[in-house]
């Protein structure tokens, strides 16, 4: 994965790219990277701040032949590979938070987007968006999101080699990728269970149905997330935020 590289230094969304590549019939592993995006996505409808030469912004073209409503496992698959990414690469122990969130120190670092081309039941290509803030300073981020968000810099002091990270996650991606195809998403929600903060806890959750409040039980082999609320029902929950309640 990451093999050929489509560089661009600024782009509307490297997501858009890789859909347009991926619809040119692009063979499985091209990467999209961009020093900047001027429309970044997030989930959800959100936006992305993807200012030039500081992060790390890339869309990942796949080509799993898989079910449709397994794609979910992907997006589990990819925060796997970036949080071991980062690990090796800086020595920081970030966590995930469900579904595609990763976290270092409370607050978010990386987050996943992962879009699909599919026809009937059938998936064309999987596009797998990460949005990694790696060397941005503790003050260039605006003031709504510095709440919430953080880099690799702000909290160690270190600057990073992007090239080095995006490298990294090639690497990680490519070696679970290789395992999931071959043995399926078992020892891939192992290593995802590992690394997540919310399991076990006590957690609200937000979307366009309500808000729920309860216990995370775990997650299915799809990658839904489960929920015992306080009568003991247990709810799936395909989409939404999460926060870790006391
Ligand atoms: C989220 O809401 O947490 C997901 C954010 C995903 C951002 C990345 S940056 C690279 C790729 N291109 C986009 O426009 N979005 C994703």
């Amino acid at each position: 994965l990451g093999k050929k590289v489509v560089y661009h230094t600024s782009l509307k969304s490297t997501q858009e790219m890789a859909h347009l590549e991926a619809a040119k019939n692009a063979e499985e592993g091209v990467l999209v990277v961009a020093d900047e995006q001027t429309g970044g996505r997030g989930r959800l409808g959100r936006s992305w701040h993807s200012p030039a030469g500081t992060g790390i912004w890339m869309s990942l073209v796949l080509k799993p032949r898989i079910a449709l409503q397994k794609a979910p496992q992907l997006t589990l698959l990819t925060a796997v590979g970036v949080v071991r990414a980062i690990e090796k690469e800086t020595g920081l122990a970030a966590d995930i938070k469900w579904p595609n969130d990763i976290l270092l120190n409370g607050k978010k670092i990386v987050g996943i987007l992962t879009e699909l081309q599919a026809e009937a039941d059938q998936i064309h290509s999987v596009i797998i968006g990460m949005g990694m803030n790696i060397n941005q300073k503790k003050e260039h981020f605006p003031e709504d999101i510095a709440a919430i968000a953080t880099s690799l810099s702000a909290e160690s002091g270190k600057e990073y080699s992007r090239a080095g990270l995006i490298a990294a996650v090639m690497l990680e991606l490519e070696e679970l990728y290789k395992v999931y195809l071959k043995d399926g998403f078992g020892l891939i929600k192992l290593l995802w269970e590992s690394r997540a903060q919310s399991l076990g806890k006590r957690i609200t959750a937000r979307n366009l149905n309500g808000t729920l409040t309860g216990f995370a039980k775990g997650i299915t082999d799809e990658g839904v997330l489960l929920l015992e609320d306080d009568e003991g029902m247990v709810h799936s929950i395909y989409s939404a935020d999460i926060e870790i309640t006391t």
